[in-house]
């Protein structure tokens, strides 16, 4: 994973840009962070174990100026976190800042350690370092070097590059992982992400796979791997740089529950027409998905939970067949797949790994695919036929939240879209359909008002060390979701089951100590049953927290131990409301119990190893 950084410019302004940047970049891995400068008199490295927090107190005071420079925050994959593995690494007069995994590394440190190459690290990025020096030291210019040593290193890499021999360039590298180049007034970025220089500029370039992009301050130039140069258009961004920032929330996650209603009518917009009672998603037509026989939707954790809710809808409104799998397990399963199979891919980043390497196997097995995505010109969104974009705008809590509800609006478009297609709907129920879905973010604001109340629940649960949360149909992929945010920001223990499997092996684990969440909005088919279910949990002595409808909390007063009232919806739009009171349930205990919710400890945002 890791997020990295470089600049070339003005030389005051190059270690403001490289700690901005790394802030941004921060969600992308947070075990090490560290700079480098060209100044006057040669490189300066300053490194950290541990969060930006660290480094910046080692940068206090000290003054660096010059240019060009370079920055990283690190997800440690070889070598443990420590100062000592965290990069920048340098081979005399090279030096380098990697994201991604060089899978021969051994082999090649074992070549350089027979030339005489000494390594200062356990990291797999070290022999870039060295290779890059080696053939600078046989007279290769600084581009050459680095286009010979990445003809012998084989893996997924993004890379940045400076060199003390020729301090007035960057050289950058990519082959699967995300690197863009930025564009500002007598400067040039490369970073990971485009968050990490909004502040600076929003025009952005963004590198394809085997590209080299040669950063000088005032021009740039990109070539393909043998030294060829290509064209690469350059994109105006209209994020607003504080999308990216707090905005006076505590954390980012808790900012993101809160910019739901606004990113799902982002995600809404220009889609619908009432009027016509139509939708309209780019690049889909009809004739594109007119002989689809089967849908397999993939991705991986929440987004995962996305495509769970997502066979729900396609289902019941197109009666077309869904599969869902785990993007990881996918691809090793040697996939029943064809030309009449639509395989949609889910990511947030749009480059998780295991959810691109199942993508790529759709489309060699003649697959049509399509991407939800967040992130533009993303991996996945590259790779695929089509491409749907959530407009959740930048997601930088490590939790997925905003995006989840996004990419759950997708799907409703998409089935309503193929229904409408295979003339399943009756003009009627598309138009209520529209109409329900146009609702949503107003439904949205009124669940955000539960926040206070949500948090008070917290105060009461927060000590406890496991949960259970139940659900059933539509709700049965939120009750799992629910169970991986507490999961992951808390550290709390939490299972998700569909409530009828309860009686099947879970129940032995119910008593006094275990709160169990039941997701049971009333609607007309699973309401009956969920209430059945609940009885057995009280019978055994479990704590119910329960999510229902308003209005049917009178039927469960005496029994259950507490509510949470969310308003009644149509059937298909309630994932997208119970979804928000688990958000912040996790989002509120977490907090009591203090731990570092935007960055939760062994995580990272975007998540580029198999
Ligand atoms: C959970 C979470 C992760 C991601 C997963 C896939 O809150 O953030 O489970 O959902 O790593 O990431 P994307 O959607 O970027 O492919």
């Amino acid at each position: 994973m890791c997020g990295i950084i470089a600049y070339i410019g003005k030389p005051d302004k190059t270690l403001h840009v490289l700690i901005e940047g790394l802030k941004r970049l921060e969600y992308r891995g947070y075990d090490s962070a560290g700079i480098a400068v060209l100044g006057s008199s040669g490189i300066r490295i300053v490194k950290s174990e541990g969060k930006l927090l660290n480094l910046l107190s080692r940068l206090e005071g000290v003054s660096l100026n010059g240019s060009p420079g370079l920055g990283h925050t690190r997800w440690a994959t070889h070598g443990v976190p420590s100062e000592r593995n965290a990069h920048p690494h340098v081979s005399g007069k090279t030096v380098v800042v990697h994201n991604g995994i060089i899978e021969n590394y051994q082999e090649l440190k074992d070549e350089l350690r027979r030339k005489g190459y000494r390594f200062n690290s356990d990291t797999d990025t070290e022999v870039i370092a060295h290779l890059i020096e080696d053939f600078s030291l046989k007279g290769f210019s600084l581009e050459e070097s680095v286009r010979e040593a990445f003809k012998l290193l084989e893996g997924t890499y993004a890379v940045a590059v400076i060199s003390e021999r020729e301090p007035n360039k960057v050289v950058g590298i990519r082959k699967f992982l995300p690197l863009i180049l930025a564009i500002g007034d007598g400067e040039v970025f490369l970073a990971s992400d485009i968050p990490a220089v909004l502040p600076f500029t929003r025009n952005v370039v963004l590198l394809e796979d085997g590209d080299i992009a040669i950063l000088e301050k005032n021009r740039f130039r990109i070539t393909d791997p043998e030294g060829r140069e290509v064209k690469r258009d350059v994109f105006s961004i209209d994020w607003d740089p504080i999308t990216v920032e707090k905005g006076g929330y505590k954390h980012f996650m808790l900012k993101e529950i809160h910019e739901q209603p606004q990113a799902v009518l982002d995600t809404i917009r220009g889609r619908v027409f009432l009027e016509e009672g139509r939708v309209f998603l780019k690049g889909i037509e009809d004739s594109w998905v007119a002989d689809v026989n089967r849908i397999v939707a993939v991705g991986c954790g929440t987004s995962y939970h996305a495509c769970l809710v997502g066979r729900y809808m396609i289902e019941k409104l197109s009666r077309i067949p869904v599969d869902v799998d785990l993007a990881s397990e996918f691809r090793y399963r040697e996939p029943v797949v064809d030309e009449k199979t639509l395989v949609i891919a889910v990511s947030q980043s749009g480059e998780t790994a295991d959810t691109s390497y199942a993508l790529l196997e759709a489309k060699r097995r003649g697959a049509k695919t399509l991407a939800i995505t967040n992130v533009f010109g993303s991996k996945i969104a590259r790779e695929s036929d089509v491409v749907v974009y959530t407009h959740a705008g930048p997601e930088i809590g490590v939790a997925s939240t905003k995006s989840f509800t996004a990419q759950l609006v997708v799907f409703y478009l998409l089935s309503l879209f193929l229904g409408i297609s295979r003339n399943r709907l009756t003009d009627a129920y598309s138009l209520q359909l529209i109409k329900d879905i146009l609702a949503l973010p107003q439904l949205l604001q009124h669940v955000l008002r539960l926040d206070s109340e949500i948090s008070a629940l917290a105060g009461e649960f927060y000590k406890y060390k496991n949960f259970i949360y139940l659900g059933r149909g539509l709700n049965y992929p939120i009750a799992l979701e629910g169970a991986l945010k507490l999961k992951e920001v808390s550290y709390i223990h939490a299972e998700g089951y569909a409530a009828g499997e309860m009686k099947h092996g879970p129940i032995a684990l119910i008593d006094e100590k275990m709160p169990v969440v039941v997701v049971a909005p009333q609607d007309e088919l699973l309401y009956r049953k969920l209430v059945g279910n609940i009885q057995e949990v009280k019978t055994r002595k479990g704590r119910v927290i329960l999510l229902t409808s308003k209005g049917s909390v009178n039927e469960f007063y005496g029994w259950v131990d507490r509510f949470v009232e969310i308003p009644k919806t149509p059937y298909l739009i309630s994932p997208l409301i119970s979804v928000v009171p688990l958000q912040l349930l996790a989002y509120y205990i977490a907090s009591y119990r203090g731990t570092d919710i935007d960055q939760p400890r062994n995580l990272a945002k975007v998540v580029t190893v198999e």
